[in-house]
């Protein structure tokens, strides 16, 4: 069987609390995704914690709270997933594309403040692979995307963050997502915007003592966002386990930087013990014929990301280093269970894939 690049971790405590949630009777939006928001947001050491169905909602959900409208434009990276961009399009705003840093592949502050406009809103910093960002240098509101960085140690207090619990990353329930924030007017209207705009919860409502449960107020738009109480259990099991999980990931990486330490033709990311890990993406000017020999040999290996301006939906300016470094990355597997022979064996495979490819 071949070696995928990411899978998640699951055991018996995620099927003992989705059948605990399947058997209470009630699986939508309820008391485990509240008991979710909270220990979440005492993990990352906000004061709020909203949750949703995906990272991409979270985004969207932020441009709102800073209120991005029509015709205003959004900085973001080009080295990122489409989503990042692609809710600026949902307010009829403009996704304005910066260069990245050759080193992390974080978004170039200096680029980026050659394209701030007066018409700039917001700046969407990603934390590329889970590699801490600061904050940008001008003052323009940011939203993080973190979509990669649960389990690392990213300082969220006192910013607007977007994660993802897609089913590939650090902490994945299979679609999910968290807004976090420690502002409290935010909070309140995130929660609405997650549900149509209305005031108050299903469960919230749901209590038969209360008089006139029925009733609830509507007096903006918002949309079908919210998380419901399956993938929340799944969300808390995943969080207790969090830790362990992410002391596998960093001796993983820990161990392939030893392992492929002064390989000709490769460029290792450089150790950093804040990280979530999301990704250990390395770099050869032999990208392709590599991943075409590890695919051959079993290993699975990624591309994040081919830069999003490159796509016909967005292509304007270029991006000289992110169009230079996206032709050499190469994402290795990476995941809690991947074993330290299985490292190995990948590390080994890259080294036998160079040597075959410089004769
Ligand atoms: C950098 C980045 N931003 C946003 C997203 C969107 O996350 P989601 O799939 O939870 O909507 C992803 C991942 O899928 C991502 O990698």
């Amino acid at each position: 069987m071949s070696i995928p690049v990411f899978r998640p971790s699951y055991d018996e405590r995620e099927e003992a609390a989705v059948i605990r949630v399947l058997r209470s009777g009630w699986i939508g939006l309820g008391p485990i995704t509240e008991q979710f928001e909270q220990q979440f947001a005492r993990q990352v050491g906000t004061k709020y914690a909203v949750a949703l169905n995906s990272a991409t909602s979270a985004l969207h959900i932020a441009l709102r709270l800073v209120n991005v409208g029509p015709g205003d434009e959004v900085l973001v990276p080009t080295m990122t997933f489409v989503s990042t961009a692609m809710v600026a399009d949902y307010e009829h705003a403009v996704p304005v594309f910066c260069d990245v840093t050759s080193e992390h592949l974080l978004i170039d502050y200096a680029d980026a403040a050659t394209r701030k406009t007066l018409k700039t809103r917001a700046i969407i910093p990603v934390l590329y692979g889970g590699r801490s960002v600061p904050p940008p240098p001008f003052d323009v509101p940011a939203i993080y995307d973190c979509a990669h960085a649960a389990g690392g140690r990213f300082d969220a207090a006192g910013k607007i963050c977007c994660w993802s619990f897609h089913a590939v990353k650090n902490l994945a329930t299979g679609d999910g997502g968290m807004l976090t924030t420690d502002d409290e007017a935010l909070y309140q209207k995130a929660l609405r915007l997650r549900w149509l705009g209305i005031d108050k919860s299903t469960w919230s409502r749901s209590g038969v003592e209360r008089k006139y449960w029925w009733e609830y107020h509507i007096d903006q738009t918002g949309y079908k966002y919210h998380m419901n109480d399956i993938t929340a259990a799944l969300g808390l099991v995943q969080l207790e386990k969090l830790d362990e999980m992410q002391r596998k990931r960093h001796a993983l990486v820990r161990q392939y930087l030893e392992e492929l330490a002064g390989v000709p033709d490769l460029d290792l990311p450089s150790y950093d013990a804040d990280s979530s890990w999301h990704l250990f993406a390395i770099r050869s000017q032999y990208r392709n014929e590599l991943s075409l020999h590890l695919q051959a040999k079993g290993i699975s290996t990624g591309v994040h990301y081919k830069p999003i301006h490159l796509y016909p939906l967005y292509h304007k300016h270029s991006l000289p280093v992110a169009e230079r470094e996206w032709q050499k990355l190469l994402t290795l597997p990476l995941f809690a269970d991947l074993t330290s022979d299985q490292v190995s064996f990948i590390a080994s495979e890259v080294k036998a894939g160079l040597a075959t490819l410089h004769r």
